[in-house]
């Protein structure tokens, strides 16, 4: 389990459908997604090709790039690239429809 302190990883849940996935802090969201066998579509894997956009219901994540292939009007609106998206909190995605 992740200590409150200093969490190694948050949850992250998949909606609809509820799947819930180890969201390691030191790897994108889509990995995390993939190791918990989450069938979630991605291409590029560099924020630039948007396959993999989903929206975040709740929680935060963060980039290590500086303009991850969203605008800023996508970004206020919860828009996230899991393929380099960082969790931040325990977040739940949801799919685009
Ligand atoms: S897989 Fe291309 S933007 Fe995420």
């Amino acid at each position: 389990m992740s200590s409150a302190e200093n969490p190694l990883f948050f949850t992250a849940s998949v909606a609809p459908g509820g799947q819930q996935v180890d969201a390691w802090l030191n790897q994108p969201l889509l990995l995390s997604l993939e190791q918990g066998s989450v069938d979630w579509p991605s291409s590029c894997r560099n924020g630039t090709c948007r396959t993999c956009i989903g929206q975040l219901a709740q929680g935060q994540v963060r980039y290590e790039i500086d303009w991850p292939g969203l605008s800023a009007e996508e970004r206020f609106d919860g828009y996230v690239l899991p393929c380099v998206a960082y969790p931040c909190s325990d977040l739940t995605l949801q799919r685009e429809s």
